[in-house]
């Protein structure tokens, strides 16, 4: 009933076209009623009054009855559907919302195809219910609402008669719905799963195709796909099995009717035109009740989908901004870690980290693979928050930034080389939204990216396609770069990619990044020489601790990790 009630509450701004659609829908209703209703004076006028200009009239009052009975269900449907529409793009743009202003660890938790297939599939789930319980409340509603007046009005015994069996219904029709809203939940998990193989499968196309795992994955896919349908098979086993066991219940009533009036009529206490008034909508009022019910089918089937949609709608960020923010505009650039420590679970990941980085300074992490250097990096830009100490630049706690604020003074180059389905100009832009078409160029120069760019076929206004397959390494490097040049950040945060670039290319992306490095304070993790080379100083992190820090000079002297790593990797 809560989600029901949400579910509700989504629509409301669109109580205009709910009203123009209820408006029709008692146009439909009104009309279905007539129809039943008019049945007893026309059958007694034609045919014991042998009024016979009124059987001339009647094929077209009948026309007139369906013209008007299908514009207003048209008005009806129209309405109805598209204001269901529209709240259900209100929740899926809330659930990106919530998910864009969610952190990188609930990302890390969560496969990025389930949370696909929640935007997509289960919204449109909620969908299908929203509009069939609108358009079932309404539309059928009113119609049977008003065929039952013509019923009870005809012979209210007789109509108490037929009704005795619906009691009778109610149970049966609560299990099954409750069936349907658990095996459709299900259902609606294995998508999800499905979804995640989609993704993972067709991003990582490369590694599949080079390793021959083709038949594997289709096995793996096949095998999701077949545990879907086992959920969905038991939906439609119980949304099937719905409507004849309803039926079957309320033949009694029926056959009830049809003794007990038949007898009526035989002996005198009925008109024969007042029965078949009464019979005309009882088959009326049949087919809403029936759809009516289905609704209910439906909207249980879409309660389990809304459950999982609101669950994401209703994760609380646990990255938040102060009530009373430090307002920062443009920082120096003073970065201090102050005895941090931080685990992304149970085990500690980073222990004890104090460092200074003064302005402008290169500050060079190296280390053993796992020893937390990417970790380290991603706590200045709060994708994650310390779990003791602090993190201070120009001596204020970044957690009493806004985070916007915080951002802004951080330009960030991964290890992976992020690029959109855009244009190269537009990709670059990432950097700064605003930026003009000359500061783009601009970046691009000093990024060594812009003799390539001038060589694509439509130059900056270039797609590069989904993951930019069209572009080298070393092209897709500089462009990530030139991105965090039109930044312009005080703060530069570095994770080289180690994957080996050819001479020219690697002059070219170690030009643009000393163009980038330039004033700024850099955190790099490093994997190249010149670059450790380039440094202030060089901090090595073993199983989460600084176990080191100097210069390159200074460490190569000492013999310690630092000096190890060094001649590893020199021969
Ligand atoms: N998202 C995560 N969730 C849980 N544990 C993580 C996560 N990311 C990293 N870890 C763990 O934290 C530790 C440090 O990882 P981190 O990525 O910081 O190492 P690294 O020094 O950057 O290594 P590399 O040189 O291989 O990139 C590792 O033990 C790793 O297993
Ligand atoms: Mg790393």
């Amino acid at each position: 009933m809560e989600v029901f009630k949400r579910l509700i509450s989504y629509s409301k701004s669109y109580w205009r076209r709910i009203l123009l659609a209820a408006i029709g829908s008692v146009g439909v209703g009104a009309m279905d009623g007539t129809f039943a209703y008019l049945v007893e004076p026309l059958l007694k006028k034609i045919f014991s009054e042998n009024q016979l200009f009124i059987l001339t009239l009647l094929p077209f009052g009948i026309i007139l009855i369906f013209v008007f009975r299908g514009t207003c269900r048209f008005i009806n449907d129209y309405y109805v559907k598209t204001a269901g529409q529209l709240a259900i793009q209100k929740i899926r743009n809330a659930v990106y919302e919530r998910c864009m202003g969610l952190s990188v660890g609930f990302f890390n938790r969560h496969a990025t195809g389930v949370l696909m297939s929640r935007v997509l599939n289960d919204v449109n789930m909620m969908q299908e219910g929203v509009a069939n319980t609108i358009t079932g409340l309404f539309r059928d509603g009113f119609s049977a609402v008003s065929l039952l007046f013509v019923i009870f009005y005809r012979n209210w015994q007789l109509a108490i008669i037929s009704f005795l069996v619906i009691p009778a219904t109610v149970y049966p029709a609560q299990l099954i719905g409750k069936r349907i809203k658990r095996y459709s939940k299900m259902g609606q998990e294995k998508m999800g799963d499905l979804s995640s193989v989609l993704q993972e499968t067709f991003s990582g196309i490369k590694v599949i195709k080079a390793f021959g795992l083709e038949a594997r994955e289709i096995e793996k896919f096949r095998d999701q796909n077949q545990k879907f349908y086992e959920f969905v098979r038991k939906t439609i086993k119980y949304d099937s099995s719905s409507a004849p066991v309803m039926e079957t219940i309320t033949s009694f009533g029926v056959a009830g009717v049809i003794w007990i009036g038949g007898n009526s009529v035989i002996s005198g206490r009925m008109t024969s035109s007042e029965f078949f008034s009464f019979i005309t909508a009882m088959a009326l009022v049949y087919a809403p009740v029936k759809r009516l019910t289905s609704a209910f089918n439906v909207l249980q089937r879409s309660l389990g989908a809304a459950e999982r949609v609101f669950e994401v709608i209703d994760q609380q960020p646990d990255i938040v901004d102060l009530a009373d923010p430090v307002i920062v505009e443009r920082v120096k650039g003073e970065v201090t870690f102050d005895h941090v420590s931080f685990s992304y679970g149970e085990d500690p990941v980073l222990q004890d980290i104090s460092l200074e980085a003064r302005k402008g300074e290169i500050i060079a992490l190296v280390g053993p693979s796992g020893g937390g250097k990417t970790t380290l990096v991603s706590l200045i830009t709060r994708f994650y928050d310390v779990s003791g100490g602090a993190i201070l630049i120009d001596g204020i706690d970044l957690r009493r930034m806004k985070l916007q604020d915080l951002l802004r003074q951080v330009a960030l180059v991964d290890q992976e080389t992020i690029l959109f389905n855009d244009t190269i100009a537009n990709n670059i832009r990432y950097g700064k939204t605003d930026a003009t078409d000359a500061e783009v160029e601009a970046a691009a120069r000093a990024a060594y990216a812009h003799d390539f760019i001038m060589e694509m076929p439509e130059g900056y206004g270039t797609n590069i396609g989904d993951r930019g397959v069209r572009l080298s390494g070393g092209q897709r490097q500089r462009l990530c770069i030139a991105r965090a040049i039109l930044r312009d950040a005080p703060i530069l945060i570095l994770d080289e990619a180690t994957s080996a670039l050819d001479t020219e290319s690697e002059q070219m992306v170690q030009g643009a990044l000393n163009n980038l490095m330039a004033n700024r304070t850099t955190f790099v993790i490093a994997h190249r020489l010149s670059t450790i080379l380039h440094a202030d100083r060089i901090l090595v992190l073993e199983a989460g601790r600084i176990v080191e820090s100097g210069t390159h000079q200074e460490l190569i002297g000492r013999d310690g990790l630092y000096s190890k790593l060094h001649s590893m990797q020199l021969t």
